[in-house]
């Protein structure tokens, strides 16, 4: 098959590839560029574990082809921390609030909260639930994630937080969470 070049900016860095017309913009972030943090879960565009963003927007890459993005800005989980190790108010919320289980869904989660904080940065429950609902969680039952939003939210304006630190070993846990994750 005839192929394309596409030049898009993924995580500040940018790339050009000549890629098939119909590859999807999260194969091209797996498997053309290594950003395996991107997950796939359905591929019916149901889960939002594929969730980046394009232009600052909250996308389902698996809904996206990757010609589409020609030209973008592309965001990942891997581009959420900053160059110095230090983790995004929403990955630091995440893990003090446990409001992960096996990992798979909260790439999407991330991303998909920052595109919700970012256009409202004080979300009550209601808007977080709904912002999140297109994205799929099959162990939490959603309440630490909800809290985890709240958090960052707070974080982010500089407001204290009431959430009490972690137990002890519950970083440990989550960085062992965080690595049996990736694929
Ligand atoms: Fe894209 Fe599930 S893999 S929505
Ligand atoms: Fe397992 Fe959400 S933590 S799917």
């Amino acid at each position: 098959m005839s192929t394309v070049q596409v030049s898009l900016t993924v995580n500040g860095e940018r790339h050009e590839l000549d890629v098939e017309p119909r590859l999807l913009l999260v194969h091209l972030l797996r498997d053309r560029l290594g950003l395996t943090g991107t997950h796939v879960g359905c591929d019916t565009s149901n889960c939002g574990a594929c969730t980046v963003h394009v232009d600052g927007e909250a996308v389902k890459s698996c809904t996206v082809l990757a010609v589409q993005a020609d030209g973008g800005e592309v965001k990942t989980i891997e581009g959420m921390a900053s160059s110095d190790g230090t983790l995004h108010p929403l990955q630091e919320a995440f893990w003090n609030d446990h409001a992960l289980q096996c990992g798979y869904c909260t790439p999407g989660m991330i991303m998909s909260a920052a595109d919700l904080l970012a256009r409202n940065p004080d979300p009550s429950e209601e808007e977080i639930r709904h912002g999140l609902e297109g994205n799929l969680c099959r162990c939490t039952g959603y309440h630490n994630i909800v809290r985890a939003v709240q958090d960052a939210a707070k974080m982010q304006s500089g407001e204290a937080l009431e959430t009490p630190a972690p137990p002890a070993g519950a970083r440990e846990n989550a960085e062992a969470v965080a690595e049996g994750m990736k694929p």
